[in-house]
């Protein structure tokens, strides 16, 4: 068997196999490409899911006509101005997105320069079928259509077109949360569903892209252990959820889904939380660029760091005693406002002319208010808490053996009546007077 070179288009297939996974990786790329041109206005419109279409406008750089020519070849970047790629602070740094995507999908990419012209060139699984001038303002638009179209094996493992916009809204959201100095908007079928304006802080930003709970159930955490800082926000234990899908992690305003991030978090909330239910954070950390390793997945959602250790142990150390603070021990402590609360049920002294009263689980009380305070499951216990009285010794000699259920009080038809009259009148009872 012979080896041979693949034909470039079917080589970009191969890597569209591992970057384009689905809609929401290729909007992903869209957005990054877009943070990485200094845009301060993203707009995103997608359709069905982003199965049928995907477009992302942004007032960024834009390119010339030869540096989108380029642009559409398999390695060619402008984020690598040395070869130092332990250095890159770019979302992007493989120049393999835009191939990739053109590739699998038919891609029309419009981009005009500040002072310059635009133009246009459009790209069908892989083939240039068209480029000229186009009409745009300053910056770059990009759209894709019928994703995976001339690929039915990998359409065919596409979701419905509802989960293809769930994980097309996270993956904006995610990359909007990281930038709050950018705006952002997407719509979808038309319908507004995201709309958050630039030049905002960070914990504004992470609140008008979360739950409006959040706030009232959360903690920020700010913390530097050298020259690693962790930042954010996270919630109370008592704010949890089902699901992971509310974290949302972030290192060097990367979106990640790292391993060993989780499992750190996890391990803060380890002692508060079942294993089933989920904490709510959005947490940014921020190591310097030679501490952490962002060329290690094909989508660039995890990343490895240089001290796995020193980061661990900030994150679960640093949000243990964020949570403290805020009364949350690991090893559950009651809250000093609930023991605070907690008072003992006062139990009045037995009189002395009284006999001890059989040994029962409700409390010793009068019967009257306990019958008003406790009402029909009291009312079962009325033959027990019925106090023993002393009984004339005449009486109780002629009474002979206790009867009903074991109480000290006295049973039977018109009992209460002679229990009522104290222990002087029931031997007159007895004998009719
Ligand atoms: N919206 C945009 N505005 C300006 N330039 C862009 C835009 N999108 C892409 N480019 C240019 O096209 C080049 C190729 O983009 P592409 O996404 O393929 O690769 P990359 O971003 O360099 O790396 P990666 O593959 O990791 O995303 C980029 O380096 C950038 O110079
Ligand atoms: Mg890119």
């Amino acid at each position: 068997m012979s080896i041979r070179r693949l034909p470039e288009t079917l080589v970009n297939r191969i890597a569209a196999g591992e970057v384009v996974e689905r809609p929401a990786a290729a909007l992903k790329e869209l957005v990054e490409n877009a943070i990485d041109a200094g845009s301060t206005r993203i707009s995103v419109r997608i359709a069905d899911g982003g199965i049928a279409r995907i477009e992302v406008e942004d007032d960024g750089s834009g390119m010339t006509p030869a540096d989108m020519e380029l642009a559409l070849e398999r390695h060619a970047t402008s984020k690598l101005p040395g070869d130092a790629i332990e250095r890159v602070t770019t979302l992007g740094f493989r120049g393999e997105a835009l191939p990739s995507i053109a590739s699998v999908a038919r891609l029309t990419l419009e981009s005009r320069m500040p002072g310059g012209d635009g133009w246009k060139r459009i790209v069908d699984n892989g083939a240039l079928v068209a480029e000229g001038p186009a009409a745009l303002a300053k910056g770059t638009r990009v759209l894709v259509e019928d994703l995976f179209a001339r690929l039915p094996a990998r359409r065919k493992f596409l979701r419905s077109p509802r989960s293809e916009y769930a994980a097309c809204l996270d993956a904006v959201k995610r990359l909007a949360m990281a930038n709050p100095d950018i705006g952002f908007s997407m719509e979808h079928d038309g319908r507004r569903v995201l709309d958050v304006q630039g030049a905002q802080d960070r914990l504004a930003r992470v609140a008008a892209l979360t739950s409006r709970d959040l706030a009232a159930n959360s903690i920020g955490v700010d913390l530097d252990r050298g020259e690693v800082h962790l930042g954010g926000v996270i919630s109370l234990p008592t704010y949890n959820r089902g699901v992971s899908d509310h974290q949302y992690l972030f290192v060097n305003g990367r979106p990640v889904k790292d391993r060993l991030l989780v499992g750190a978090l996890r391990g803060a909330y380890a002692d508060l939380l079942a294993r089933d239910r989920h904490p709510v954070v959005a947490l940014f950390l921020d190591v310097p660029a030679t501490e952490v390793d962002v060329n290690v997945h094909p989508a660039k959602t995890e990343v490895r760091f240089r001290d796995p250790q020193l980061v661990r142990g900030m994150i679960v150390g640093g949000l243990r005693r964020a949570l403290d603070e805020h009364g949350f021990r690991s090893v559950q402590r009651p809250a000093e406002a609930a023991l605070a609360a907690w008072q003992q049920e006062p139990v009045a002294p037995a009189p002395a002319d009284r006999l001890p009263v059989r040994q029962c689980a409700a409390p010793r009380t009068r019967r009257a208010s306990v019958r008003r305070r406790h009402g029909a499951r009291r009312r079962r216990h009325r033959a027990c808490l019925r106090p023993a009285r002393a009984l004339h010794p005449v009486a109780r000699a002629a009474r002979g053996p206790r009867r009903g259920r074991g109480c000290a009080g006295p049973a039977g038809r018109g009992a209460s009546a002679r229990h009522r009259a104290g222990p002087d009148r029931q031997d007159l009872y007895r004998r009719g007077g």
